[in-house]
């Protein structure tokens, strides 16, 4: 971090061997003159403690002008205007510094920078606080890794921290979350005025499709009958419900994790009663739902194709409107939405019954790696 000249003030300090700082600092604290507006500074052997009052300093018992040097020391202002990730990197070496042990450059290069909110949750990166040195130090000594965790979570101003993990590679997207601080991962929270429930070590939230869960929800589904055929927890499901006002959704999930959360999710809503959860593989739950939708949702990735076929034949007759999600090379999503309208166009027309297969947009939802978009064609079938 780059140090702000304008933030550096002349202080009175109190000197002292960083082998007794952490004993000076709570004395300091003890006797009200320690002045908590400016940062203590690292400076080599010795750190500088702010104080307020010299002259009283003078005066304590364990005072003594030969062990102590003060003098006006140019400090930093704790700046209230910092981003959390800065806080969390000033704070840590303060707490440091004042148990006089030294902490290395790479451990407060290893402090989360980035993190996910979900209201007094936050979820960090699974690299962070833990770097080899970093569990070194924390090995074993469980009341400094409380302190830790508790400084970061002052920072970000959450009551709870999980660390992320690797999504599941299983069909059902479980997720490897762990909670650091804090025993529960049940969160509810709003976004775009629809409510959201889940416990987020046991299903994962893809945050990263916020774009497309709101632009399905200001699509007008008054009247139409639904299926989300990957319904997860809701993230379209609910939308569809609150927002878009479909008459009926039928959200097929087979994750018992997301099935709770999706009923709780609904309960929050109170958009029950028009919702049917259909539990168990949509292979063979779509089959179930021939014929009576005017709009379906493919939302998986990397590819919904597995389910094109069935979703047609879960139209009705007047046909409707097909959401596919799909993973693309950038340079080929052309090439492939036309393959997929003549996919579509074989079975829909060819076999069974409808007139015409027209795309009616693409929709760039996001980079899903290097090269690679997630998407979604709204595919109109009459
Ligand atoms: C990517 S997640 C949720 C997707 C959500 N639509 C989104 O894009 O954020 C896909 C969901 O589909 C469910 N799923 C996967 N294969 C399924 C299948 N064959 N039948 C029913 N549900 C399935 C998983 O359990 C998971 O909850």
């Amino acid at each position: 971090m780059t140090e702000d000249t304008n933030l550096q003030n002349d202080v009175f300090s109190i000197l002292v061997d960083k082998t007794i700082a952490s004993l000076i600092h709570q004395r300091l604290i003890e006797e009200n003159l320690l002045d908590y507006r400016f940062k203590i500074k690292d400076i080599g052997k010795q750190v500088a403690i702010p104080i307020v009052n010299l002259e009283y300093l003078k005066q304590l018992d364990w005072f003594d002008d030969d062990s102590f040097i003060t003098k006006i020391v140019k400090l930093e202002m704790k700046n209230s205007n910092q981003i959390p990730a800065e806080k969390i990197v000033s704070q840590i070496s303060e707490f440091f510094i004042q148990k006089s042990t030294p902490i290395s450059e790479e451990m407060l290069d290893n402090l989360p920078k980035k993190w996910e909110m979900f209201n007094d949750l936050a979820i960090i990166p699974n690299d962070s606080v833990n770097s080899l040195e970093w569990r070194r130090v924390l090995a074993n000594d469980e009341s400094l890794t409380k302190k830790i965790w508790e400084i970061i979570a002052e920072c970000i101003n959450v009551s709870r921290i999980a660390r992320q993990a690797e999504i599941a590679v299983d069909k059902i997207r479980s997720s490897q979350v762990k909670m650091i601080k804090g025993n529960s991962g049940e969160v509810e929270f709003v976004d775009n005025g629809v409510k959201f429930w889940l416990d987020v070590t046991k299903v994962m939230f893809s945050s990263g499709n916020v774009t497309e869960r709101h632009r399905i929800g200001e699509i007008n589904m008054d009247g139409e009958i639904v299926i989300d055929a990957f319904a997860g927890i809701g993230y379209y499901t609910l939308p569809m419900l609150v927002r878009s006002n479909a008459k009926h959704v039928y959200a097929c999930e087979m994750n018992p994790n997301s099935i709770m959360a999706l009923r709780h999710g609904a309960e929050l809503n109170q958009v029950l009663d028009r919702l049917t959860i259909v539990e168990g593989d949509n292979q063979e739950t779509l089959q179930s739902l021939t014929g009576i939708a005017d709009r379906l949702h493919l939302g998986i990735l990397p590819s919904s194709q597995s389910t094109w076929k069935l979703a047609i034949n879960c139209l009705k007759s007047t046909g409707g409107i097909i959401h596919i999600h799909m993973n693309v090379k950038e340079s080929e999503i052309e090439d492939f939405s036309d393959q997929c309208i003549a996919e579509l166009n074989k079975y829909a027309v060819n076999q069974c019954g409808f007139e015409n297969v027209s795309l009616q947009h693409v929709e760039k939802v996001k980079w899903y790696a290097p090269h690679i978009r997630h998407i979604v064609l709204d595919v109109a079938i009459r």
